[in-house]
């Protein structure tokens, strides 16, 4: 599939591969990485993986944003998405790791090259991410590398049968800039 590759100290993030498919689906039919997740339906199949690749491959296409393997020793780990919006230069960060990387950095690593790919290569002015209901950890992830707590949309997203608060971060240019200079 097409796309950009970055690489950080321990990953390599790079284009998703047709191939890639059955790993995606192992890694999100596992009900502790869906869980705060939207758009994982249960089962998660091979088929759903190949639909959520090529949405991907399109956007890129588009130039309305990557998802990008997050991949260590050649292994596949997770994901990291961009969906940018080009009106309102924007982005919005997403990502999941299967649980025997969590713990590790990883997603911080990955979510840090990826913001810094899409202020420097992708022109934004903003990029955003939300947290559902009580996945402090992905809080954890979104603060370290330099966003804001913005606010919370109480009862936002209904997953299954409840209604979760999404919490709202987010960063600027200008933000993100002067942090960089700081390193
Ligand atoms: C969220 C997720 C990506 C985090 O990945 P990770 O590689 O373990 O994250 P990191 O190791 O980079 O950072 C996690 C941070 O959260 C902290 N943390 C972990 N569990 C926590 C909890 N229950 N409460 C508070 N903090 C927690 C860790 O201590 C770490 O912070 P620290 O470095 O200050 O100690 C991973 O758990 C995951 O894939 N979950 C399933 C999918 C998902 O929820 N994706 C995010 C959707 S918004």
């Amino acid at each position: 599939m097409v796309g950009p590759e970055l690489r950080t100290r321990r990953l390599v993030l790079r284009p998703f591969a047709r191939e890639d498919a059955a790993a995606i689906a192992a890694i999100l039919d596992v009900p502790d990485v869906g869980r705060y997740l939207l758009h994982v339906p249960k089962p998660y199949t091979d088929d759903d993986a190949v639909r959520w690749l090529t949405s991907w491959t399109r956007r890129w296409l588009l130039g309305r944003g990557a998802a990008f393997a997050i991949t260590r020793r050649g292994r596949l780990c997770g994901a990291i998405t961009l969906a940018v919006s080009r009106v309102h230069k924007r982005g919005e960060l997403g990502y999941w790791l299967g649980p025997d990387d969590w713990g590790d950095g990883l997603a911080t690593e990955a979510a840090a090259a990826v913001l810094d790919w899409g202020f420097r290569d992708q022109g934004l002015m903003r990029i955003h991410a939300q947290y559902l209901d009580d996945n402090r950890a992905s809080g954890r992830v979104l603060e370290k590398i330099g966003m804001l707590r913005e606010g919370v949309r109480r009862a936002h997203i209904k997953k299954g049968k409840r209604l979760l608060d999404a919490h709202q971060y987010g960063v600027l240019r200008q933000e993100w800039e002067a942090r960089w200079q700081d390193k």
